[in-house]
């Protein structure tokens, strides 16, 4: 990801992230799925874009994150990877491992992560899960790839939940997540997402942690924040969930925008001769 183009900005490194943390500096991490959409989140100084799974929702439309392919991911991921390359290159690019590319063994899992690596050289992997991925946190991490972790509310496992209420808190589950988090940690990940838990839990785990915590639903007290680009846009119409801020109403821009459009064609007023050759 490092560009030797004179306007570029210092790449963000996993080091850069553990120095953020090290000197109280909050990490801001957003999701991108194509080009344009990553060059303005590099442009405005996102530290992290994540190729999130979740294009299986927001972009697909797809009820859960399960179906989205490795090759799917690939394809989203190359085209961010791209934007941030010709903008300033500073944003470390995270891509999801979805649904079944790194469960089934740890040979596989280190396979598809190095997949993902070649195919579009982002910065690192993501995976979901504690103690039953440690193992293959650590090998992927022992080759050279480096691993955020995901605990929590892990969309992949949602028809286990059977919902998307806030988890850990109960003792046991709270007490589970630490040690999972410490795990992670001592496999080698680089910083792990915390998914709507408790901020209390939240806190506990950022304060037992030498690398990052990035909560989404999980209070102010962690390393950094991040969220889907989609909701803090305003592009979903129904989803406003309390960990949520929406900075746009880009849905009532866009819809107003194309009704214009049509308008302007039925009345024969676009295109003007301005805007014709
Ligand atoms: O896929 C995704 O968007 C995520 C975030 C919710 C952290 O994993």
């Amino acid at each position: 990801m490092n560009s030797s183009a004179s306007h570029k900005a210092a790449h963000v490194t996993t080091r850069r992230l553990l120095d953020m943390k090290q000197n109280g500096e909050k990490i801001s991490m957003l999701t991108a799925y194509d080009y344009t959409m990553a060059r303005i989140l590099d442009r405005a100084g996102v530290d992290v874009l994540l190729v999130g799974d979740s294009a299986s929702n927001v972009f697909s439309g797809h009820s859960t994150t399960l179906p989205i392919t490795i090759e799917e991911m690939i394809y989203h991921a190359k085209a961010v990877v791209k934007g941030v390359k010709e903008e300033s290159g500073r944003a470390m690019v995270v891509t999801d491992m979805p649904f079944m590319s790194y469960q089934l063994s740890g040979e596989e899992a280190l396979r598809n992560a190095g997949k993902i690596m070649k195919e579009h050289e982002c910065d690192a992997v993501k995976l979901e899960g504690g103690r039953v991925i440690a193992e293959t946190v650590k090998r992927i991490t022992d080759v050279g790839i480096p691993v955020m972790g995901h605990l929590g509310l892990m969309p992949q496992s949602i028809y286990k939940y059977g919902s998307y209420r806030v988890r850990a808190q109960e003792e046991r589950e709270a007490e589970q997540l630490l040690e999972d988090a410490v795990l992670l940690e001592q496999s080698g990940a680089f910083a792990i997402v915390l998914e709507k838990i408790p901020s209390a839990l939240a806190a506990e785990v950022t304060r037992s942690l030498t690398i990052p915590t990035i909560g989404i639903g999980a209070g102010i007290e962690c390393d950094g924040q991040v969220l889907v680009i989609n909701d803090i846009l305003g592009l979903n119409r129904e989803f406003h969930p309390r960990f949520v801020r929406q900075y746009a109403d880009l849905n009532t821009v866009i819809e107003d925008a194309a009704r214009q459009y049509v308008a302007d064609v039925r009345k024969r007023d676009f295109p003007s001769p301005d805007e014709s050759y």
